[in-house]
């Protein structure tokens, strides 16, 4: 059987190279004619070597069997572009299932494309909510979701928020593929390790911060004013900047900021783990990076106004802050004097990808038969 797998963006290397990663040893378990062959779609959405070929070359994911390079544009642009080329692409491979991650416009792209050909959806990340419809994220996650034939739920919190939209069937809990890349990924990062020394870091003293999020970056003063009170927290902070943000702040001609704030590059997902891990408190308005920060115990503070990934609050160990810099420098000074409480573990138990694998299989048989 055939599934067809669409990326796009960062993240989604990130996510898929843990089901490529696990599809060899799950065929070999299975006779002949119950193996997945994966048929991978690269959007292009990313596509600086630093957003997009890192994560193939660390990650060793395969090597895409179609490129769209659809690059940047506004909303409409890019996705009516991945659109017309996706659907071509998926009439000749006519695979028995797509699978999308996460919330980008490559995951709509791949769902809408998909659902009218009609080629039956997997969406993996299933039922997160921010409720916040400004968002474009939450707009694709919603449409992606109410498409899908099999949803892969990360949390109890994402089947419950399912249910309440009346989407019962076809969905299963199956833990976070971003916890499973983490724990396989943590020992691997070491190779990396010395990008601590490469930007003169020292464990515990410093802080980490990453901003990309539309609602911090459409105004150059959101993005400058959460610069300046990462500045006033008495440590250094790294922050490896998304090129939006770059963008944003060249034009307003503020791109280069002194002092505690130290702006870099983006960098590898095995350098990221590392300076996640010995950072001692990390701001971000990342999905993935608010998860990462729980999940290695380091305490965060995030730069939106609501969370998708609830538990980490609930927790104790995240930080809803929002946006203005009076509330992130409070946000950031109570989390780095108050202790954090024990951890629960509400993201599986690193067997996401295999759970996906038998469920997508024998979905793929059943519709067969
Ligand atoms: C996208 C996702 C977001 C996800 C993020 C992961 C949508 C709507 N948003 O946001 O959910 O959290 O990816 O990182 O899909 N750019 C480059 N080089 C690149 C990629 C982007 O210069 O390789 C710049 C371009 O100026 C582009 C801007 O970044 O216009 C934004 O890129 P885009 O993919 O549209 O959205 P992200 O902010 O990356
Ligand atoms: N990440 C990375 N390099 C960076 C910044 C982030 O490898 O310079 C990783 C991070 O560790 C996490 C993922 O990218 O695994 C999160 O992606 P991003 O913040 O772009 O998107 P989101 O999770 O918000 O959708």
């Amino acid at each position: 059987m055939k599934l067809l797998t669409v990326v796009g963006a960062r993240p989604q290397f990130i996510k898929a190279a843990v089901l490529s990663r696990a599809l060899p040893a799950f065929n070999a378990s299975r006779p002949r004619d119950h193996q997945i062959q994966e048929v991978m779609v690269h959007t292009g959405q990313h596509y600086d070597d630093n957003m997009s070929a890192v994560f193939f070359q660390e990650l060793n994911i395969p090597e895409p069997a179609h490129h769209l390079g659809v690059g940047s544009g506004p909303h409409g642009q890019q996705t009516a572009r991945m659109l017309e080329r996706l659907e071509p692409v998926m009439e000749r491979e006519r695979p028995d299932l797509v699978l999308v991650y996460g919330d980008t416009n490559s995951t709509l792209a791949g769902s809408l494309v998909a659902s009218k050909l009609p080629i039956p959806v997997a969406h993996v990340e299933a039922g997160l909510r921010s409720y916040n419809r400004t968002m474009p994220e939450e707009i694709n996650r919603v449409v992606t979701d109410h498409l899908s034939a099999l949803l892969f739920c990360p949390t109890d919190r994402a089947v419950k928020n399912l249910s309440c939209e009346g989407i019962v069937a076809g969905v299963h809990r199956v833990g976070d593929v971003m916890y499973d890349s983490l724990l396989y990924n943590l020992a691997r990062a070491d190779r990396r390790a010395g990008v601590m020394a490469e930007l003169g870091l020292q464990p515990g003293q410093y802080g980490l911060a990453t901003i990309h999020r539309a609602e911090s970056t459409d105004r150059p003063e959101t993005v400058t004013g959460i610069l300046s009170a990462l500045g006033r927290l008495g440590l250094p902070i790294v922050v490896p900047l998304h090129p939006r943000t770059r963008a944003v702040l060249d034009a307003a001609g503020v791109g280069h900021v002194t002092g505690p704030v130290r702006l870099i590059a983006p960098v590898s997902y095995h350098e990221m783990l590392i300076l996640e891990r010995h950072a001692r408190l990390i701001l971000t308005d990342s999905g993935g990076v608010q998860k990462e920060a729980f999940l290695l115990g380091v305490p965060c503070v995030t730069l939106r106004n609501e969370t998708e990934w609830v538990e980490t609050v609930e927790a104790g160990w995240n930080r809803v802050a929002g946006t203005t810099p009076d509330a992130v420098e409070a946000a950031a000074r109570l989390a780095l004097e108050e202790l954090c409480p024990e951890q629960g573990q509400p993201y599986g138990d690193d067997h996401a990808a295999d759970a996906i694998l038998g469920i997508v299989a024998d979905y793929c048989r059943k519709e067969r038969s």
